[in-house]
């Protein structure tokens, strides 16, 4: 693997919300949110309701009850800031740290964490998912009728087009939840497709009283939570496109499942708690599917509230898709790996966007592009320049100015070349840029050095320069397709090593999708560009597919536990591309199973998956025990009293993870035995045998090498073996245990990594390889 690239070279471009950090500006003694957890029995007989309890015990610790003589303002009293009772017990407040004192003697105190901000993570992706209309999974399924997919995001855009209700039913009896007007529009939020819509911003506002809320509802003016929602379950759209990029047909995965939106993404970020309040309310109005675009957060697995509400949502048999992050492309770098969660990484579709540079010689240089603008120049004169002096303005003014790589960063180029009236410019640089990046304000093109010098020998060699640019250009089909691509985070998750993460892979990189028409679609300063769709990148984008793709299999199959939806997303996977290769990385490097997970999610085959690794809220529990957790750490997870009976690492899972990493004691063998149960979702009487790939330096070896069922529902277990040295000599070996039944209907195929590297060490450390 290349080391990491950095990635946000940001040119000429401003986020639209910038935030100004106001420290807050009390008097006496400043308060800060905490997420706090409570043992609900620990309730005294005379309240009723855990609401009433939480605000008693606030008030009977507030500075402001024992005042001190100082004046105190109203800022300073313990505030209650949401009560949670379905995914944790519990609530947040905003606190003073005597009150956090004061708090932890209270009776039925459990544990607090101060409220952390997180980060979100920021048409054709159906059909390249072999998905189509009148055919395989999106028939099978009905194209997920019936199925309920919540978004924790910022919110929806309900006039998109990509929200009509045509042909959709009324919601359930079963769904309990509830459509929050927006005082500013009249039109409603809901309709039969989007069929809840809330808005949770109290934690944000505590943390920044002074900020405005651009859109006080769960209307979205960010447009990330609208670009989510149509990718997981947006209904058909034709003709659309990005100024002309990416033109067909818009759908998301599962075009008839429902959706409900709870915004908690405000200018940017969102506060854990109110994450934690949105899923607290999603469990409790029935949704089947969760998809989380943002950070959880850094906390330990116990003191995280997120993933302790992702716990009680898969208790609930409801499916949490959750991304990778963006923070490719070291070891290490994974967020949202909770082994109860399914965990995407993002990758590249067969499609490119770009334009094209044409000199006047004939030569023809395409480059990767997003330029929302009309303007082409046409046989315009070309001009060196190093974009950085006003001098230079006149030799500019009216060129193609192609500013040679130099120690001035793009920025400033841009800058100049803008300064200067230059119709359009042409910038070089050793490193490919963000894609979103290339949205600039005038026509640009970016070159890598060769294509660069490309230019530079014909200005050079020519008495009068002259190219034209092109732009809009759309390219399906493009190979090889998909790879992983760089800012996809890389597992192992650190805070849980012994659970193969990521788990899969979905299109990520330059998705289209519906976008707010009152939220510009490029951030740049200078313009705004308005569209109802836009392109977007990262493993956001990704999730958002996975959780769509999971609404089509639990359509087919409402019984199923998340586990085993995630189960047959994972052995169903691709773990080729479209050349018939190996999937690599964006850069051609080799990938593994830490960049990819089982490999690119494939619809159609995860409706049948032949077998099934199924886990239950207990083996989760005795992974918990064998990590270390104490049976007091665990019960905060669960909420109710398991019992380590059986503590391991070796959680049922569709995929294996070893470390041969002890270099301490002699140079004996290690022996790492998995052991693993599989249910026949398949024919009845069926048999699979094992086919192992080889993983150098070890030897793999699966017992028993065959599975005879005899009925559905059966299930039957095998051991998987792998031995080397206690230190391998390889630094990482991949490879695949795959069940093929007789005649090769199924193969359920389970990816296997075996590495020497150090999950405890930082992930910079093993960054580089
Ligand atoms: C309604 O719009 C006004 C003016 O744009 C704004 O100040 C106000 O906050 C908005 N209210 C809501 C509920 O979004
Ligand atoms: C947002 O709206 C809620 C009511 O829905 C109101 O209680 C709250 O004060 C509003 N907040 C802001 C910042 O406008
Ligand atoms: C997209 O636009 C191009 C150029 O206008 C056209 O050739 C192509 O057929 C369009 N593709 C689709 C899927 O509509
Ligand atoms: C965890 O996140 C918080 C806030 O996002 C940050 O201040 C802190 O440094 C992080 N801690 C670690 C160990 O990364
Ligand atoms: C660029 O164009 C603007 C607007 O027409 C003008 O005000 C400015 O003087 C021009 N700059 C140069 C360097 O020509
Ligand atoms: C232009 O060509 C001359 C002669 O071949 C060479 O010395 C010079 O370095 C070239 N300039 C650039 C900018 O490549
Ligand atoms: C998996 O386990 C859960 C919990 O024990 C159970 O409800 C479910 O039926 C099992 N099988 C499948 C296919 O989900
Ligand atoms: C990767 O390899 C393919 C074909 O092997 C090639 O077309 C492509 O340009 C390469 N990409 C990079 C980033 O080197
Ligand atoms: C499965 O294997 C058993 C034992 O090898 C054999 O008796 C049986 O006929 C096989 N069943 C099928 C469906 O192939
Ligand atoms: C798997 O290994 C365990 C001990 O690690 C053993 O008890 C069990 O019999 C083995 N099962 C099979 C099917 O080999």
């Amino acid at each position: 693997m290349a080391a990491a690239l950095s990635l946000s070279l940001k040119l000429v471009c401003f986020h639209a919300f910038t935030i100004s950090l106001l420290a807050s500006n009390h008097l006496g003694q400043s308060a800060d949110t905490y997420i706090v957890h409570m043992d609900s029995s620990a309730m005294p007989k005379p309240f009723s309701g855990h609401h009433g309890w939480y605000s008693s015990m606030l008030s009977s610790v507030s500075d402001a009850s024992t005042p001190t003589g100082a004046a105190v303002t109203p800022s300073t009293t313990a505030k209650l800031i949401y009560t949670y009772s379905n995914s944790i017990n519990g609530f947040s407040a905003s606190l003073t740290l005597s009150e956090l004192e004061a708090l932890k003697k209270s009776p039925g105190y459990l544990s607090s964490t101060p409220d952390q901000f997180v980060q979100p993570h920021t048409t054709r992706s159906h059909e390249f998912l072999g998905l189509r209309r009148g055919s395989g999974a999106w028939t099978a399924s009905n194209y997920g009728n019936g199925v309920i997919i919540g978004l924790v995001d910022s919110g929806i855009w309900p006039e998109s087009a990509s929200f009509k209700d045509e042909g959709m039913g009324k919601p359930p009896p079963r769904w309990k939840g509830a459509c929050v007007a927006d005082a500013n529009f009249t039109s409603s939020m809901c309709n039969n497709k989007i069929i809840g819509a809330r808005y949770y911003n109290r934690g944000f506002l505590a943390k920044y009283p002074d900020e405005t809320i651009s859109m006080n509802s769960s209307r979205d003016s960010e447009g990330h939570g609208t670009h989510t929602s149509s990718t997981a379950a947006g209904a058909f759209v034709e003709g659309v496109s990005y100024f002309g990029y990416a033109n067909g047909t818009a759908a998301g995965m599962a075009p008839r499942a429902w959706i409900a939106v709870y915004k908690a993404i405000w200018s940017g970020r969102i506060a854990q708690s109110d994450a934690l309040a949105a899923i607290d309310q999603a469990i409790e109005d029935g949704v089947d599917i969760l998809s989380l675009s943002f950070s959880f957060g850094n906390n330990s697995l116990n003191l995280n509230p997120i993933s302790i509400a992702c716990f009680t949502a898969m208790e609930k048999g409801i499916f949490v898709a959750a991304s990778a992050g963006n923070d490719g492309n070291a070891f290490g770098t994974l967020s949202n790996g909770e082994p109860w969660v399914t965990t995407v990484g993002a990758g590249t579709m067969d499609r490119d966007l770009y334009g094209i540079l044409t000199l006047g010689n004939g030569v023809q240089i395409p480059f990767p592009s997003w330029y929302p603008g009309n303007p082409s120049p046409q046989n315009t004169p070309l001009a060196l320049s190093e974009c950085h002096s006003s001098e230079e303005y006149l030799k500019i003014r009216g060129y193609i100015v192609v500013c040679i790589a130099s120690e001035f960063v793009m920025e400033t180029q841009a800058y100049y070349a803008r300064q200067a009236n230059a119709t359009a410019a042409v910038f070089i640089s050793e490193k490919a840029l963000f894609l979103d990046d290339t949205r600039t304000e005038y026509p640009s093109a970016f070159l890598l050095i060769k294509d660069g010098q490309t230019v530079i020998d014909y200005i050079n060699k020519s008495s009068d320069p002259r190219a034209s640019m092109a732009f809009q250009k759309t390219e399906m089909g493009t190979k090889p397709a998909p790879m992983v691509d760089i800012y996809s985070s890389r597992g192992p998750f650190i805070q849980c090593p012994n659970v193969l993460k990521p788990d899969i892979l979905a299109p990520g990189t330059s998705v289209l999708a519906a976008w707010p028409s009152n939220t510009p679609v490029s951030d740049n300063f200078y313009h705004q560009w308005y569209s109802d769709f836009n392109v977007l990148s990262g493993t956001s984008m990704a999730t958002a597919h996975v959780a769509g793709v999971a609404a089509l299999v639990k359509a087919v199959h409402p019984n199923w536990s998340p586990a085993a939806i995630r189960s047959a997303l994972m052995t169903t996977a691709n773990t080729l591309d479209n050349t018939q290769n190996p999937v690599k990385e964006v850069s051609n490097d080799t990938v593994t199973a830490l960049d990819m997970g089982a490999g690119q999610v494939n619809p159609n085959k995860a409706l049948d998956p032949g077998l099934i690794y199924n886990a239950t809220a207990e083996d989760y529990v005795q992974l918990l025990c064998a990590m270390g957790f104490t049976a007091k750490e665990i019960q905060k997870i669960t909420r109710s009293s398991y019992e380590c009976l059986n503590p391991s690492l070796d959680l049922n899972y569709p995929s294996f993870i070893a470390y041969f990493n002890d270099e301490s004691s002699a140079p004996d063998e290690l022996v790492q035995v998995f052991h693993r149960t599989v249910t026949n979702v398949g024919e009845g009487q069926s048999n699979y045998t094992a086919e192992l790939t080889p993983l150098k330096g070890l030897k793999v070896k699966v017992d028993p090498e065959k599975l005879v069922f005899n009925c559905k529902h059966e299930t039957l277990s095998y051991n998987l073996t792998l031995e080397g040295p206690k230190s391998m000599t390889e630094y990482l070996v991949y490879g695949h245990l795959s069940w093929v039944s007789d005649g090769g209907k199924y193969v359920v195929r389970s990816p296997i990594v075996a590495t020497r590297m150090d999950p405890g060490m930082a992930p910079d450390f093993f960054g580089g390889f």
